[in-house]
C-alpha cells in the first residue's frame, strides 16, 4: 500500500515563511514561561544565579537537538534571565574573521550573542572564535606578507550562546570550549498540550482538555509543530464549530489536513518504508538507506531517528537500521511471516 503524503510544510520541523511572525508573539521570554526540558532549564538557572551573584558573565552555552524545540527561544531567555541584551547572528552569514571580529569588539560586558547554526561558521571564522572565548581576547592580523603582524585586541566577558540541529558536525576544538553544554529532547503529549493551552490563550482560541490533547498526540513532539497545527485547527473551528477547538474540531480538522496520528511528516515515513520495501524492514546500515532516499544520512541520524526510535517504530542494532511491528503496521503493510517478537 503506497503512504500517504501529507503536506510537508505543515509536519515539518524547520521554520516555515508563515511561522515566524507568530513564533515571535508566541516565545516564552522567562524561565516560568517555558515548558519542560526541566534538566536543561534547572541546570541553566543554577548557572545564571551564581554568574548574577558573581556579577560575572555566564560561562558559555551549546544548546543541541532537531529543529522547534526551543533553542532559540532558551536564547532568548538567557539573555533576558541575565538582564543584559541579546546580539543574533548565524554560522552562514559569519563568513570572514572581520564579521566577527566586528561583533565582538562592539559587545559590552556579559551580553549574550546568539550565534545560530553555529557548525556553519568557516574554519577562519572558527579560528578566531578560540581565543575570544577562552581568553576574551581577538588575534588579528595586520598587513601582509613579511610585515605582517599579530595584534592582541582585549574583549569584555561576554556569554556566547550557540545553537546547533547538527550536533555531529561541531569541532571538537569549539565544542571543548563551552561550559555548558545540552541537548533538547522532544516533548511529550503532557507538556505540549500545555504549550498549546498557553499559545491558544496567546492568541484568543477557545480549546478544551481534549482538543489539546489531541493536536499535542500528533505534534511529533515539537512545539513548533503543536502550534502551526493549533492555527490551522482554528481555521477549522471557525467554519465548522462555532470557534471552540474540542476533540471532534481537532479530529475532523487533522484528519482533513492529513497528519496521521503521530504526525509523521514525508521523511519518517520515507524512512520506514524504504527499509519495508527495499531492505525487508532491515538491518540497512544507515548510508544505504540514505542513498536510496536521496538524502544526508546526517539529515536522518540527527533529524529523524531520534523521534522514530523514542516512538518505537524503529530500533538501531549493531548490524543497522530495522523497521519495528508498529512500523509495519502504521504505514499498512503486512508483518511479515516468524517476524521477530522482540521487535515489538
Ligand atoms: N519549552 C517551550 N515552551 C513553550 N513554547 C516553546 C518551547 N519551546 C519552543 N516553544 C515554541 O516553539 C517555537 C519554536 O521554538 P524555537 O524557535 O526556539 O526552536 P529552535 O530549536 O530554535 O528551532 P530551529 O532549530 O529551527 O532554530 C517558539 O516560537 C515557541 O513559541
Ligand atoms: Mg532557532
Amino acid at each position: 500500500m503506497p503512504p500517504m503524503d501529507p503536506n510537508p510544510s505543515l509536519l515539518s520541523a524547520s521554520l516555515e515563511p508563515d511561522d515566524a511572525p507568530v513564533e515571535v508573539s508566541l516565545r516564552p521570554n522567562l524561565f516560568d514561561e517555558y515548558v519542560g526540558q526541566k534538566k536543561v532549564v534547572d541546570n541553566l538557572r543554577l548557572a545564571i544565579r551564581a554568574a548574577l551573584g558573581r556579577r560575572e558573565a555566564l560561562d558559555h552555552v551549546l544548546l543541541f537537538g532537531p529543529p522547534g524545540l526551543g533553542k532559540t527561544t532558551l536564547a532568548n531567555i538567557i539573555a533576558q534571565e541575565m538582564g543584559v541584551q541579546l546580539r543574533t547572528t548565524s554560522g552562514p552569514v559569519l563568513e570572514r574573521a572581520g564579521d566577527l571580529a566586528a561583533i565582538l569588539t562592539n559587545m559590552d560586558a556579559s551580553e549574550v550573542l546568539f550565534v545560530d547554526e553555529i557548525h556553519r561558521m568557516g574554519t577562519a571564522v572558527e579560528e578566531i572564535l578560540y581565543p575570544a572565548l577562552e581568553d576574551y581576547r581577538l588575534d588579528l592580523i595586520i598587513g601582509q606578507g613579511p610585515a605582517a603582524q599579530t595584534v592582541e585586541v582585549p574583549l569584555p566577558r561576554f556569554t556566547l550562546v550557540g545553537a546547533t540541529t547538527r550536533a555531529g558536525l561541531i569541532s571538537s576544538p569549539l565544542r571543548a570550549r563551552f561550559g555548558i553544554v545540552h541537548r533538547l529532547d522532544f516533548y511529550n503529549p503532557e507538556q505540549l498540550a500545555t504549550i498549546l493551552h498557553r499559545s491558544a490563550r496567546l492568541l484568543g482560541i477557545p480549546i478544551d482538555e481534549d482538543g489539546a490533547q489531541e493536536i499535542a498526540r500528533r505534534s511529533r513532539g515539537t512545539p513548533r509543530i503543536a502550534n502551526r497545527l493549533l492555527r490551522r485547527v482554528r481555521d477549522f473551528a471557525q467554519v465548522e464549530a462555532e470557534g471552540v477547538i474540542d476533540l471532534d474540531t481537532a479530529r475532523g480538522s487533522l484528519g482533513m489536513l492529513e497528519v496521521d496520528e503521530h504526525g509523521f511528516d514525508d521523511l519518517d515515513r520515507k524512512i520506514l518504508s524504504t527499509l519495508i520495501e527495499h531492505y525487508a524492514g532491515g538491518p540497512a546500515g544507515v548510508r544505504a538507506l540514505a542513498a536510496a532516499i536521496g538524502e544526508d544520512h546526517g539529515t536522518i541520524e540527527d533529524f529523524c531517528e531520534p523521534y522514530l526510535i523514542q516512538e518505537g517504530f524503529l530500533q538501531r542494532t549493531p548490524r543497522g537500521r530495522v523497521a519495528t511491528r508498529r512500523a509495519y503496521e502504521h504505514l499498512g503493510y503486512p508483518t511479515p511471516a516468524g517476524f521477530n517478537p522482540s521487535l515489538f
